[in-house]
């Protein structure tokens, strides 16, 4: 068990900055995703903590040994790739004692000499990881006898036997079905909670990182943008970009101004008002709303504007409505502006298209940013007006 230490870690590709200056330090024992879109360097973060490929500049500590110079065998990480990497030929058994038996250790009664695993402790191994991940059945199978589930935990098993410092996975769950896949990620999580071991798990997949991951580092061509539990990256996302790649479904932006308004100040995009609290920034601001926050009514309230259900998405458990805002109760009244669109998530078939409803806004969630997608509390926008 041992945490993992990445120091202003960046890597050039010829003229492309896959990693750009990635401070990131993992806990001994802590689950961390690694999120992005396509081609943001997740992989290369992995493979550069593997050891299969050299960054440009920077640090990798493995607990607090220096590794720069070593091998990737001498990392002692297990890494599952996407593709799980089975040889095709050897049963799940021969695939998960593949490495063991080519493994050298050092000898009990000499520790300056090596020797290899008995057969008999290359059974057990293989057994009790095959046990724990459910497999134990299914060990004399090859890969192509196996599904993709099973696949993936014959590969998982594999890294498990080998005792390793620390797991690293690159979307090892991307070519499963979702039934099976949020089944797998069950076991992952409760495989972790048993090895208490350090996990470092690439996905582009936010519901998976929220659900699997004690803290979620984010990354944008390259660059960390932030790393925190998926809580506070809902609720204190670091910037628009941020908010927007985390939450299902995606959060609602409104364009608009900060005005006075009496004592205070208010957000307006017309016909929404959104009351600010703290030292407000005057001017263009981005407001965020997650689409959970947004209240849809029948009946008229203070704060709320008129709108009409353009959209229902089915959901499940809940429903997506897409509204117009500002567009009259009634199709045969004119409207004075073009309709906003915004979405709401409501109670499962409360509402349908072509609905007359009221939408307002929750102002104590609202998250505000400004024109570069920095987000705005009380606190920075008083500094800055300072
Ligand atoms: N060996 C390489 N040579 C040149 N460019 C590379 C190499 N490996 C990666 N890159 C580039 O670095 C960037 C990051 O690649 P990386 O594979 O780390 O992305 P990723 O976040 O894992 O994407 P995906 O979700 O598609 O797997 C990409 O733009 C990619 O084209
Ligand atoms: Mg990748």
């Amino acid at each position: 068990m041992t945490g993992i230490t990445l120091q202003n870690i960046s890597k050039r590709f010829k003229t492309e900055t896959a990693v750009d200056d990635v401070s990131l330090a993992i806990q001994d024992g802590e689950f961390v995703v690694i999120l992005g879109a396509s081609g943001s360097g997740k992989s290369t973060i992995l493979r550069i903590i593997a050891g299969l490929e050299v960054q440009t500049s920077g640090h990798v500590y493995i607990g607090d040994m220096l590794v720069d110079d070593y091998e990737p065998r001498d990392r002692n990480l297990a890494m599952v790739f996407q593709s799980y990497a089975l040889y095709p030929h050897l049963s799940a058994y021969e695939n998960i004692a593949f490495g063991l038996r080519v493994r050298r250790v050092p000898r009990e009664d000499d520790p300056e000499r090596l020797r290899r695993f008995s057969r008999d402790e290359i059974d057990t191994k293989v057994r009790s990881a095959g046990q724990m991940l459910g497999i134990g059945g299914m060990l004399e199978k090859r890969p192509a006898e196996l599904s993709g589930g099973q696949r993936q935990r014959v590969a998982l098993a594999r890294a498990i036997v080998r005792d390793p410092e620390a797991f690293l996975l690159d979307e090892p769950l991307s070519n499963l079905d979702a039934k099976i896949r949020s089944n797998a990620r069950i076991e992952l999580k409760r495989l972790h909670a048993r090895l208490r071991q350090t996990f470092v798990f690439v996905t582009h997949d936010q519901t998976e990182a929220m659900t699997l991951g004690d803290r979620l580092a984010i990354l944008n061509h390259g660059r960390l943008l932030q790393c925190d539990s998926p809580d506070r990256v809902l609720s204190h996302p670091a910037n628009q970009y941020v908010a927007s790649f985390v939450g299902s479904p995606e959060m609602v932006f409104l364009e608009g101004n900060v005005e006075p308004a009496g004592t205070g100040y208010t957000f307006v995009k017309e016909p929404v008002r959104i009351p600010v609290r703290g030292v407000p920034r005057m001017g263009p601001v981005t407001v965020g709303v997650r689409p959970w926050d947004v209240r849809v009514e029948r009946s008229s309230s203070p704060s709320a504007v008129p709108a009409r259900v353009t959209g229902v998405e089915r959901l499940g458990s809940s429903d997506q409505l897409f509204l117009e805002l500002g567009a009259p109760s009634s199709p045969t009244v004119a409207p004075t502006l073009p309709p906003l669109p915004v979405r709401a998530v409501v109670r499962s078939y409360d509402f349908n298209v072509g609905d007359g409803v009221f939408v307002s806004f929750d102002a104590d969630r609202a998250l505000f940013f400004d024109a570069e997608g920095a987000r705005l509390d009380s606190m920075s926008v008083a500094t800055r007006l300072l």
